[in-house]
C-alpha cells in the first residue's frame, strides 16, 4: 500500500486529477481512524470536490469505501426487504405513509431515517412529535420489531456508514452539501449498508430541493443507480417535483396529522395518490405483482384501514401513544397562530418551497443552530396550492409558533413566496421521471 498524504489528495482533486481507488480507501479510513484526518483538511478536500467534481469511478469508490466504514446489515427474513430514501424536501412525510402500506402488503421495511437539514424536514423529527415515540432503537430491538411487524423507522445507528456521519456534519457547516458526487456517496453508502434488496430513491427537484433542475437530478439519479447496480441491488429513482411543498402541511405534528388523514382512507388527495404510487412501485420491485396489481394492493391497504393498523402497531412498539391515530388532535399545535390571506384574485402560479421551508424553520419547526430545540407544534398549514383559484382575502395559509415575534418573522419571509397570476398555470405532475437499474 502506497504512503498516504492527505495534502496530496487535496492538491490532486483541486487540480482535477483523479485519486486512485487506494487513495480514496485510505482517505475514508482516515475519517474514522483513532487519529483522524483533521477537519480542516477534510473540509478543504470537500470544497475541492465541490469545485472540481469527481469522476464516476471515484464516486463509486467513495460510495463503497463509505459503505464499508462500519457495520453492513444482512437481513435473513422470509420475504423481500425494501428501503426508500428521499434526497430531502419541504412537507415530505412520504415515509410515514409508505412504510405501513408496504409492510401491510407483506414486504419488510426496516427504515433508517434522518433529522431535518437546513430548510428540509426529517422523518425522525416528525415521528418524535408523537408523545413517547422513540426513534433510538438498539440494533436488537430494531431487528425484533422488523421481524414482528415488518416495519420500523429509527435513527441511523452510530456504526452504519460512520464516515458519512462525520462528513455530513462537516458538509452541513462548510457549505459543501450541494455536490452531486458527495450526495450520491452519502445516500448510497447508507442505503447499501442497510442491506435492502429493493431500493426506491425519491430525488426531489425544484426550488425546495438540493437539486434545483432536472439535469442535476438526472445526473444524481444516474450515479446512484450505478452504485446500486455495482452492489447487485434492484433500484428505482423517481424524480419528483419540489417546486411546491408536498401535501398541505409543513412542520412536525402537522405533518403527522396529515399522514394520519391519508392513512384513514384519504387515498384521493394529491399526497395520498403520490404515496400510493411510490408504495406500488416498491411492491412491484419486491415481486408482489404487475404494476396494476401493486397499485390496487397499495390503494386497498389504505382504503381498508390495514396500513393504518400497521402505523398504529409501529407507534405502539416504539413506545408512542398510538391513540393519536384515532385522535390526531392529541398532536398539539403551537399556542400562537395567524392566517395569511390572498392579496389578489387569480390562480396560484408558483410556490417558492425553499422560502416556505425556511419560514417553517423560523416558526420553530426546524433548527437554526445545532443546539436549538424543535417546537413540534410549529409549522404551516396551506389552504391553497399550486394551480388553485383564490379570491382576494381568501385564506392562503395558517402559521403556528410559540410566539408572535416568530409569526412576524415568518410572515415577512413569506411575502413573495406565493405568486398569483391571472391565468390558470399548466398542470405539472408530481412525478416527473422514473429511472431504474432494469432500464
Ligand atoms: N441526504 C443525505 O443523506 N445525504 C446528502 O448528502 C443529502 C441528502
Amino acid at each position: 500500500m502506497a504512503a498516504f498524504h492527505m495534502g496530496e489528495c487535496i492538491r490532486k482533486t483541486k487540480e482535477g486529477r483523479p485519486l486512485s481507488t487506494d487513495e480514496i480507501r485510505q482517505l475514508v479510513k482516515g475519517i474514522t481512524a483513532e487519529t483522524p484526518i483533521p477537519d480542516y483538511q477534510l473540509a478543504a478536500w470537500l470544497m475541492a470536490v465541490c469545485f472540481s467534481g469527481l469522476s464516476d469511478r471515484e464516486t463509486a469508490d467513495l460510495t463503497m469505501a463509505m459503505r464499508d466504514s462500519g457495520q453492513t446489515l444482512h437481513w435473513e427474513l422470509d420475504g423481500p426487504v425494501a428501503d426508500k430514501h428521499s434526497t430531502g424536501g419541504v412537507g415530505d412525510k412520504t415515509t410515514l405513509i409508505l412504510a405501513p402500506i408496504v409492510a401491510s402488503c407483506g414486504v419488510y421495511m426496516p427504515k433508517m431515517s434522518g433529522r431535518g437539514l437546513g430548510h428540509t424536514g426529517g422523518t425522525i423529527d416528525k415521528l418524535e412529535s408523537i408523545p413517547g415515540f422513540s426513534t433510538a432503537l438498539e440494533p436488537d430491538a430494531f431487528l425484533r420489531q422488523v421481524r414482528e411487524i415488518r416495519c420500523a423507522v429509527a435513527m441511523q445507528t452510530g456504526d452504519l456508514a460512520p464516515a458519512d456521519k462525520k462528513l455530513y456534519a462537516l458538509r452541513d457547516v462548510t457549505e459543501t452539501v450541494d455536490s452531486i458526487p458527495l450526495i450520491c456517496a452519502s445516500i448510497m453508502s447508507k442505503k447499501l449498508a442497510t442491506g435492502a434488496d429493493h431500493i426506491l430513491l425519491d430525488v426531489k427537484v425544484g426550488s425546495g430541493a438540493f437539486m434545483k433542475n432536472d439535469a442535476d437530478a438526472a445526473e444524481l439519479a444516474r450515479l446512484m443507480l450505478a452504485a446500486a447496480k455495482a452492489d447487485g441491488r434492484d433500484c428505482t429513482c423517481v424524480l419528483t417535483d419540489m417546486d411546491r411543498p408536498l401535501g398541505m402541511c409543513i412542520g412536525n405534528a402537522l405533518e403527522v396529522r396529515e399522514a394520519i388523514e391519508v392513512l384513514r382512507g384519504d387515498a384521493e388527495s394529491e399526497l395520498g395518490v403520490f404515496c400510493i404510487r411510490l408504495a406500488a412501485e416498491l411492491l412491484r420491485m419486491a415481486g408482489k405483482g404487475t404494476p396494476a396489481q401493486c397499485l390496487a394492493m397499495a390503494e386497498n391497504a389504505v382504503k381498508s384501514g390495514n396500513a393504518m393498523k400497521f402505523f398504529a402497531k409501529m407507534i405502539e412498539k416504539q413506545g408512542g401513544d398510538a391513540s393519536v391515530t384515532e385522535h390526531p388532535e392529541k398532536l398539539l399545535l403551537s399556542r400562537c397562530s395567524r392566517t395569511l390571506k390572498a392579496p389578489a384574485a387569480g390562480w396560484i402560479r408558483s410556490m417558492h418551497s425553499e422560502e416556505i421551508g425556511r419560514a417553517s424553520v423560523l416558526l420553530g419547526a426546524g433548527k437554526m443552530t445545532k443546539t436549538d430545540s424543535i417546537d413540534f407544534g410549529a409549522g404551516i398549514r396551506l389552504h391553497a396550492k399550486y394551480g388553485d383559484e383564490v379570491r382576494t382575502g381568501d385564506p392562503m395559509m395558517t402559521l403556528y409558533a410559540a410566539s408572535e415575534s416568530q409569526l412576524d418573522e415568518a410572515e415577512a419571509k413569506l411575502q413573495s413566496a406565493v405568486e398569483i397570476a391571472e391565468e390558470h398555470p399548466e398542470e405539472r405532475p408530481l412525478i416527473r421521471k422514473t429511472y431504474s437499474t432494469g432500464d
